[in-house]
């Protein structure tokens, strides 16, 4: 829109809408970023044309409003709301800002918490009241509510009990509860909630404080309203913020255990991605950090605008979750025939990189979820989690989306799909032998770093092989020659001789590379060719499991089900599954003509490395620079131990890399010993008595 005036109506409407839908209805026509933008452009235009600025433009008041149905009720003193900033250079200007005006200060950081803040009167130490923010003037009256929340307190402790105190805090649900929630909602047939902060917001305003009670409502408090001192004097650390929350845990509130003191912006840019880095450890949601003047004198000198405080600013993590357009599902047949719903999207940027597919997993989940072609869905992409379309956003629909079916014959060789067994969730294509798309991932996945690692043979490569008629199935893959690549034209370099004008096709050097490669893993480890086969049920653990017991292919074909499922980490499910699969004559033949082009079918076991892990387990955590995920696997795998995924009490150690989440918290908790990346190097080399692992202190 070219005329500023006009956009700049356009844009307060669309916010007021919004503001509505987020705090009257608990229900979000957009994402947190796409209403931040739009506060954005609306500021920018004000800025260039300030007489657009009235007092009642949204860049001036703080967001919600009273709905009927509560009691309103007037602040003691206003609650509001913070600037945002989306860089650490915006931080930087309002820390110029700050420095200008008052001089070098004292910072704290905090966790922003994604939940509604509320503001709760003492009165001589009794919690008589709870109230929603409102327009910052006034809000609603939840105070029956509150009242149910079980880690609040309703008296105050302590020796400086004020006469009158406006504590403000805000009001979330546990990640975990959230969880547990929805779990039971979907066990029950019953559509799960989108958000913790939404859930949160609904149990708040919900009539009958009974329906609060059963939803583990949690709070922390991190400033303080209206305040009169009683008889007993006023508290001195009430001067200072990181004193303030002195006094409030001392009163017996909750507060967050994650502030800090900050001296300058570079303690700043310390904790913001210090806490980003564990923002999925926390025990709520957050959606980026405050950042505070710590001297409350210095907090009053520089006072507010009409909506928020300058003295404070909100540093915005980038948005895991943003609404997107579903414009289809498809399916995608896997090698192992499993056919996958999944959701294409328009391309959005999500936690950082672009996302424009999502699996779905199968059409319960599709059911579940609820989602139609044309849809505006909600797509969370949270940390290093693959994406995930939470859900539609019900409120933006045209009535133009239409349902998706499940095929009911496969997309590539049109065999009818069917359960594997009654009851399963997943359909699967049963034309193993011949469907084109199974046996195109199942080449690829050969090619991967989970099996025999071959470099040059990915998705294309093996799609190319097949669609050009060279391999009809992995059978053949290794006995592939220069001439056989020459009829792929993804190998082929197409060159026109100058003399003759005619075409001829070189197989390319990434061809040539291809053919090296195959080569050389025809020597890789027993387990990683058992891997390679495509077996159900039979993955790197199991297969290391299968191939250290028999020694060698033939051994393992041999083998008769009790003495397979005799094997730890095999069992009967996969003693079966094996079983039938060797029974399965192209599937014999694979191996038949695996073995005849030279890959090796047995271990000689490696005596240059001694069973050092022997018995133990050992989890490794975060990034290491001398190992990768695999490597670390095999690292352990091969001295003896076993590579655990997940810390219990039966871990032995944990070895912690950079970045590394919940699982070293776990590891804490449960006093399991913790290695740095040098430690377990040692461990590696001469076993549990080289190693001296970390007292952790706290
Ligand atoms: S201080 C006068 N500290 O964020 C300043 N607010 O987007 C009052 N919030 O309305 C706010 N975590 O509901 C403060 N550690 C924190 C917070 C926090 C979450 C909320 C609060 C505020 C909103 C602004």
């Amino acid at each position: 829109m070219s005329d500023p005036r006009a956009r700049h109506q356009e844009l307060i409407q669309e916010i007021e809408a919004h503001r509505h839908a987020y705090y009257e209805r608990d229900a979000p026509l957009v994402s947190d970023a796409e209403y931040d933008a739009l506060e954005a452009e609306l500021r920018q235009i004000e800025a260039a044309f300030p007489e657009l600025v009235t007092p009642d433009s949204p860049s001036q008041t703080v967001g919600g409003s009273v709905a009927t149905g509560f009691a309103s009720v007037s602040h003691r003193a206003r609650m509001m709301s913070l600037d945002n900033a989306f860089s650490v250079d915006a931080v930087r200007a309002w820390w110029e800002r700050v420095t200008r005006d008052a001089g070098q200060q004292r910072l704290v950081c905090e966790p922003k918490i994604d939940g509604l803040s509320i503001s709760l009167t003492f009165d001589n130490g009794q919690l008589t009241r709870a109230v929603t923010r409102g327009d910052g003037t006034e809000g609603e009256d939840v105070t029956a509510n509150v009242m149910t929340i079980r880690s609040l307190t309703h008296e105050l402790t302590g020796a400086h009990v004020p006469a009158l105190v406006e504590v403000r805090g805000e009001v979330y649900l546990p990640v975990a509860a959230f969880e547990a929630l929805n779990e039971a909602l979907v066990a029950d047939g019953k559509p799960p909630y989108a958000n913790p902060r939404n859930t949160a917001a609904g149990s708040l305003r919900q009539k009958d404080p009974a329906v609060t009670a059963s939803r583990p409502l949690a709070i922390t408090t991190y400033a303080l309203g209206a305040l009169e001192w009683a008889a007993s004097g006023p508290d001195p650390r009430e001067r200072s913020q990181l004193g303030t929350y002195e006094v409030l845990r001392e009163w017996g509130l909750p507060v967050s255990d994650n502030a800090r003191a900050a001296n300058g912006i570079a303690d700043v840019e310390d904790y913001v991605s210090g806490l980003e880095a564990r923002r999925h450890d926390l025990i709520h949601e957050i959606d980026g950090v405050v950042i505070k003047v710590d001297d409350r004198d210095v907090q009053e000198e520089l006072g507010a605008t009409s909506r928020a405080p300058r003295w404070a600013i909100a540093y915005k993590f980038p948005p895991e979750e943003v609404h997107t357009v579903l414009t289809d599902i498809r399916v995608d047949v896997g090698r192992t025939g499993r056919v996958t719903p999944y959701g294409v999207m328009e391309p959005v940027v999500v936690a950082g990189s672009t996302v424009a597919f999502a699996t779905l997993h199968n059409a319960h989940e599709v059911a579940r979820k609820g989602v139609l072609i044309g849809d505006t869905v909600v797509l969370r992409k949270a940390g290093d989690v693959i994406p995930e379309i939470v859900g539609p956003v019900i409120a933006a629909r045209t009535g133009n989306e239409v349902a998706w079916v499940m095929p009911t014959v496969c997309p590539s060789c049109g065999s009818a799909l069917a359960e594997q067994k009654a009851g399963d969730k997943d359909l699967r294509c049963p034309n193993a032998q011949y469907c084109p798309a199974q046996i195109i991932d199942r080449i690829a996945f050969i090619g991967s770093r989970g099996a025999l690692d071959i470099e040059m043979l990915g998705d294309k490569a093996a799609a190319a092989l097949v669609e050009s008629g060279v391999l009809a199935n992995e059978a053949g893959l290794f006995e592939l020659a220069e001439r056989d690549l020459a009829r792929v034209p993804l190998f082929v370099l197409e060159r026109q001789d100058a003399r003759t004008g005619r075409v001829a096709g070189d197989v390319s050097a990434n061809g040539l590379k291809l053919l090296d490669n195959l080569a050389a893993a025809r020597d890789r480890p027993l387990w990683r060719v058992v891997v390679s086969l495509s077996i159900r049920h039979v993955g790197p653990t199991a297969s290391r499991a299968l191939a250290t017991a028999f020694g060698s292919m033939d051994a393992m074909r041999r083998a008769s089900h009790e003495e397979l499922a005799a094997v730890d980490g095999v069992g009967p499910v996969i003693a079966a599954s094996v079983q039938e699969w060797f029974e399965v004559p192209w599937h014999a033949e694979i191996v038949e003509r695996w073995t005849s082009s030279g890959v090796r079918m047995e271990d000689g076991r490696d005596q240059s490395v001694a069973r050092t892990l022997e018995g133990l387990t050992v989890v490794a955590t975060g990034s290491l620079t001398h190992f990768t995920r695999d490597s670390v696997t095999e690292a352990i795998v091969s001295r003896g131990g076993k590579a655990a995924s997940s810390v219990s009490k039966h871990t032995d150690y944990v070895v912690v890399g950079a970045n590394a989440g919940s699982k070293a918290t776990k590891a804490e908790q449960l006093g399991v010993p913790i290695l740095n990346e040098a430690q377990f190097e040692a461990l590696l080399a001469t076993g549990p008595l080289a190693t001296n692992p970390d007292k952790k202190d706290g």
